[in-house]
């Protein structure tokens, strides 16, 4: 039987853990603070911020929420984050990406303070993982660690296929999982639009994180038995009765699962982890800068 691993179960267990790190902060006087900066009217981007913000509430992290009009200048953003990185109730700041296109991404991503970059996107934040001083990791591939290794799947010596190479998910992914550490010691293929005969690449893989953006790119045909398969894709698409949409990962589920050795769903899979990881990192940020 393929197992479907629950993510939110996990992602709960990681909270409690938390809740006492805050316990123990309240008693030195110190409230762990993250700041969310939404410049979008797209409402995935609104829902995941606010979905963010529910869970500080639920662990005692006060959350403060800003939100500009997309028409707002690049200036005036910045000018917004350098008031919350001289703020020192803030000790967390997360900007929602994507931006509008008349800012500059990753401008905006090095305003932030390194020590306050609870995404992890910062390139001091990126030096210090590549060279193997991870300070604040990046959460959905952090989320994704934490995942294998609760469900005793680990990742020491297994063959990972990391399909997609963004800076958020793929890139990241491949630094932490060949880290020289328990969440690490993976041997890793990243693959991406321009790969040839991916479906080779992952049906020899233990693991196969699908992280491209592209609905149901992976299908069961493409894995084998043993293969466990972590599905970050969030992709809205028509719905099949022709009304509204519907949410589908990058791995075909209904042929996956009767394939695979395991696999994560969408929704309930990758996502719940990289909220508590969100958390994870705002807790660290504020024992860091407080200590
Ligand atoms: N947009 C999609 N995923 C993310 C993320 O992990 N962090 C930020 N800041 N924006 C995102």
């Amino acid at each position: 039987m393929t197992e479907i691993i629950d993510g939110n179960e996990i992602a709960d267990r990681i909270k409690t853990e938390l809740e006492v790190c805050v316990e123990t902060l309240a008693d030195h006087g110190v409230t762990p603070g993250l700041a969310t900066v939404l410049m979008s009217d797209d409402s995935a981007s609104e829902t995941y911020v606010n979905m963010k913000q529910r869970a500080c509430e639920e662990i005692g992290i006060e959350g403060r929420h800003h939100e500009l009009d997309p028409e707002t200048s690049s200036d005036t953003l910045e000018g917004r984050i350098e008031a919350l990185n001289e703020n020192p109730a803030v000790h967390g700041i997360l900007v929602q990406m994507p931006v509008p296109d008349h800012v500059d991404e990753q401008t905006i991503l090095e305003r932030i303070d390194p020590m306050k970059d609870v995404d992890g996107f910062h390139p001091e934040n990126v030096g210090k993982l590549v060279t193997g001083d991870p300070r604040l990791k990046p959460c959905t591939p952090h989320g994704i660690q934490r995942l294998l290794a609760e469900t005793g799947v680990g990742t020491t010596g297994k063959d990972v296929v990391v399909v997609g190479r963004s800076n958020i998910v793929g890139k990241p992914m491949m630094n932490l999982l060949v880290q020289k550490d328990d969440l690490g010691n993976a041997t890793v293929t990243t693959c991406h639009s321009r790969t040839d005969n991916l479906a080779e690449k992952t049906r020899n893989a233990d693991i196969v994180i699908a992280a491209a953006g592209v609905p149901e790119l992976i299908d069961g045909s493409m894995l084998s038995e043993d293969t466990v398969v972590i599905d970050v894709g969030v992709n809205r698409v028509d719905a099949a009765d022709g009304e509204g949409y519907e949410l589908v990962g990058d791995v075909e589920f209904e042929s996956a699962v009767e394939q695979a050795n395991a696999i994560t769903p969408v929704p309930g899979g990758v996502g719940p982890l990289t909220i508590a990881m969100l958390l994870y990192n705002t807790v660290k940020a504020a024992s860091l800068q407080e200590n």
